[in-house]
């Protein structure tokens, strides 16, 4: 941790959280919490709540939470140290020099090259619109950009001078070594620096917080490459970012729309499909696929070009898509190559037509190995085919699910279901050691399954210590930290015990112990769990002496399995654990709790 526990919880309690989310979503007050639509998932009613005695948030329906410092870094992507300083700006708050070096040295790093990224936008965008970008405006036009769209994009114009941008960073003031760095030049003895982007329309990539991290530019002509792209940087993580999701992000429509290029996401976003982003130039990757699950899409649509190429890319992405555990459909884009084009000669109208009827990936796949086949009068082509669509019905692990598609694609291809059941069946072996495809990953495994289980009453206990601190003095007697086998709750715990030793429980400031979002949602998640089947006080104190035994148990539990039973010594020290732990379970069960 960078900054001192003191000047994080100063920063964070002089911003409201209702304000500062306030700002962002629409939030309705009711009851204690304030509510609103989740900017973290789409959704149509709200299950995204904010607790103002609490100053958390917490959303019901992708389990997203944290403080205000953690909103922050969740909506706006950014790092702990970024949250930290927008909010003190804010609350007009100065900020200490943070006095981890090395921490300093990266942060500002990274932030010097996102500043010089941002400074060459700059350049690109003004030199579009001066009398030297001229031919670049008559091309964007040309392909019928309005200035709303070249806007929006931030598009820009790198002239035939490739000199110009680096004397124009080094006047703002980057040092060579900072405009290599951020991808913008490259060094060689004879020349100095050189920036390869010349003569070329601009394309900002930026991240997901609309922070330019690099670009993408593209020839006016034929010429090749058609287009050149930024490498990759400390800021510029082509496997993590996707063009154009900044904006698909808060689209609200419930879906995704990928494409191939950056030209498809403009001209889809022109036609309103805000929801359109594209993977940079690159495949699409794992990463990506999990980043856009984050924000929960009903479907993911595929608009890829109508080529072999483009059906490649899409037999490939539908496989990462299912493994991430995303639902995908395909637009057919024909006779049109592009989205782009498809707009161009059709109309938003019938784009959507087309999303309409999308088809399913898997009816995709049947499809293009039916294409792939060869002639389905040959009973050996015929029978191969059947085979191919056997294996891909192996892909659904959920037998409902994998009879559903059976029964409609046999009645697609007039395949006697009973013939094609055994065939999965024969099939579902050898899929099985082939490996054809892997796994589904999106279910965890049982490890991780009994590990959880073995939180949950951890979990429940906090809540409802939390929920209720009169119970507190009541049961610390048999609270020990001991007893918390995870480590984050057994931090939880061990801080909040303090807390309300000391009678001020704080939910936010526990939060802001943990500098990464993952652990700041766990926190939060302590406070606004619901305890399901807890209507009255008496079920509440049953709940608590039935989560304390479990913890208590499971506590010990640990304790005896850790511990090398060979000698007597340590046989005696389980034996004296066991009698503790026996006599604390009875006098638990006697407890007379007031709520
Ligand atoms: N691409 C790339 N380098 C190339 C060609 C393509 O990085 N030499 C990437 C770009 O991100 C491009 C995408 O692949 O947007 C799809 O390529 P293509 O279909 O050729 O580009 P379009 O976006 O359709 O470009 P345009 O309409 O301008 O021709
Ligand atoms: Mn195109």
């Amino acid at each position: 941790m960078y900054y001192s526990d003191d000047i994080i919880e100063e920063v964070r309690s002089a911003n409201n959280i209702v304000d500062v989310v306030g700002s962002y979503v629409r939030l309705q007050k009711k009851g204690a919490n304030y509510w609103g639509l989740c900017p973290f998932h789409n959704e149509k009613t709200p299950s995204f709540s904010v607790h103002e005695g609490k100053q958390i948030y917490h959303c019901f329906g992708c389990n997203a939470g944290g403080n205000v410092i953690s909103f922050m870094m969740n909506y706006e992507n950014m790092t702990f140290g970024e949250a930290m300083k927008a909010l003190a700006e804010r609350a007009g708050i100065a900020l200490p020099e943070v006095n981890d070096e090395e921490a300093k040295r990266r942060n500002s790093k990274r932030e010097r090259l996102l500043e010089c990224n941002k400074a060459a936008a700059k350049f690109f965008y003004f030199n579009l619109r001066s009398p030297h970008g001229e031919i670049g405006m008559r091309y964007l036009k040309g392909r019928g950009l309005s200035n709303e769209t070249i806007h929006k994009f931030g598009l820009g114009f790198a002239g035939k001078n490739s000199g110009e941008l680096i004397s124009y960073l080094r006047k703002e003031g980057f040092e060579d070594r900072e405009i290599v760095e951020a991808g913008l030049a490259s060094h060689n003895e004879r020349d100095g620096l050189s920036n390869p982007f010349w003569n070329r329309v601009m394309y900002p990539i930026q991240d997901q917080g609309g922070r330019v991290i690099g670009f993408g530019g593209r020839v006016m002509g034929d010429a090749k490459p058609k287009y050149l792209n930024s490498q990759e940087t400390l800021i510029f993580d082509k496997k993590r970012n996707l063009y154009g999701l900044n904006f698909a992000r808060t689209s609200r429509v419930g879906n995704f729309i990928m494409c191939e290029g950056y030209m498809d996401v403009i001209a889809l976003h022109q036609a309103g499909f805000s929801q359109a982003m594209a993977s940079l130039g690159t495949a699409f990757t794992v990463e990506q696929a999990q980043i856009l699950k984050k924000y929960k899409p009903e479907v993911v649509y595929l608009a890829y070009d109508s080529d072999g190429a483009g059906v490649k890319a899409a037999l490939r992405n539908i496989g990462i898509l299912r493994d991430t555990g995303l639902n995908c459909k395909i637009i057919n884009m024909r006779p049109q190559k592009d989205p782009d084009e498809f707009i161009k000669a059709n109309g938003a109208d019938e784009f959507q037509k087309r999303i309409d009827n999308a088809e399913n990936s898997f009816f995709f796949e049947v499809r293009i190995a039916e294409e792939e086949a060869g002639d389905m009068k040959d009973p050996a082509v015929k029978t191969a085919f059947h085979k191919e669509i056997a294996k891909k019905l192996c892909v659904f692990t959920d037998e409902v699910e994998r009879n559903n598609y059976l029964e409609a694609v046999c009645d697609k291809y007039h395949i006697s279901f009973d013939a094609m059941k055994k065939l999965v069946i024969n099939t579902a072996a050898d899929v099985d050691r082939e490996k054809v495809y892997q796994a589904p990953k999106s279910g965890i495994n049982r490890r991780e399954r009994i590990k959880d289980r073995e939180k949950l009453p951890q979990r429940t206990l906090l809540t409802l210590i939390s929920d209720n601190p009169e119970i507190y003095p009541q049961i610390k007697k048999y609270l020990s930290i001991e007893d918390f086998t995870d480590e984050i709750y057994a931090q939880i715990a061990k801080r909040m015990f303090d807390d309300l030793e000391s009678g001020n429980m704080n939910p936010a400031a526990i939060v802001s112990m943990y500098t990464e979002a993952e652990e700041q949602r766990i926190v939060s998640e302590v406070f606004n769990s619901e305890i399901p089947n807890i209507d009255s006080p008496e079920d509440t104190a049953k709940a608590i002496k039935d989560v304390l035994i479990a913890v208590k148990n499971a506590g010990f539990e640990k304790f005896s399995s850790e511990i090398d039973m060979t000698d007597a010594a340590s046989l005696n020290a389980v034996v004296t654990a066991r009698l503790k732990r026996d006599s604390e379970l009875s006098e638990i069960q006697k407890l007379n709790i007031r709520l």
